[in-house]
């Protein structure tokens, strides 16, 4: 038992002495380089949120949505017909993940693409589709229905990360998107 002081010592040291300074300097790189960073979309790092919203598309970030469409969106009684699916969630799970969205939110973001969809929305409107909203119609438009719902490796618009290779990245630029079954994308 005499080691345990010495153990003990070292881990607060590490505690309160590495890890804050790590953090510190993490912090003011990514306040250095915000404006390249806010570019798209702020990416996903809650593991609840991860794990649970992931099992049929990939975890689309709040930033997509402003906080009244997640209110509809993960309200208990409509995860039980979640698009034809049932998601539903254990209580605590389901307040979780609405904290986890709300918190992060389309109108509380300061990253770019957050910013385009508040300002293509109606103060009273509130889609439950990100691919309702007309800031992704609108990119989306010059794109054929060949290469979309008709194309069998992506099935609909929905489907983001199937042709935005960063999407799990918070990153949509039309750079990084190749569609399946066609290629890289070019105007
Ligand atoms: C059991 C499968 C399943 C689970 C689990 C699931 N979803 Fe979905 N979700 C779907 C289906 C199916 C669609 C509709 C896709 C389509 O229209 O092609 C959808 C669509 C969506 C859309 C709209 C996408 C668009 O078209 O813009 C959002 C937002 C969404 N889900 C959020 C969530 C969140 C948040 C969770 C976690 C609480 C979740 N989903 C869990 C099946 C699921
Ligand atoms: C079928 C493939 C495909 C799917 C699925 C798809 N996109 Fe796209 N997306 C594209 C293409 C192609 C472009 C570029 C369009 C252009 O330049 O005319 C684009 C452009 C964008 C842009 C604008 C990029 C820029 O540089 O201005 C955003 C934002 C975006 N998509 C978000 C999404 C989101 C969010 C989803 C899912 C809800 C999604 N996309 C699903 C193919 C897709």
């Amino acid at each position: 038992m005499k080691k345990f002081p010495v153990v003990f010592m070292l881990m607060m040291s590490v505690t309160l002495g590495g890890v804050p300074i790590l953090y510190a300097e993490e912090g003011f790189a990514s306040w250095l380089f915000s404006v390249e960073r806010k570019k798209g979309v702020q990416p996903v790092t809650d593991a609840i949120y991860n794990e649970e919203c992931s099992a049929c598309h990939f975890p689309y970030q709040p930033g997509w949505l402003p906080e009244a469409s997640w209110q509809k969106l993960i309200a208990a009684s409509a995860l039980e017909d979640h698009f034809g699916e049932n998601a539903e969630l254990d209580e605590q799970t389901q307040q979780h993940i609405i904290n986890f969205l709300t918190a992060n939110s389309a109108d509380k973001s300061y990253y770019k693409r957050s910013k385009k969809i508040m300002a293509s929305l109606n103060k009273d409107q509130a889609p439950i589709r990100i691919t309702k909203v007309p800031y992704i119609i609108k990119k989306h438009d010059e794109i054929p229905e060949k290469l979309i719902s008709k194309n069998e490796k992506v099935k609909s618009l929905s489907y983001c990360e199937k042709c935005h290779k960063k999407a799990e990245k918070g990153i949509f630029d039309d750079d990084s998107v190749f569609i399946p079954g066609h290629g890289y994308w070019s105007d």
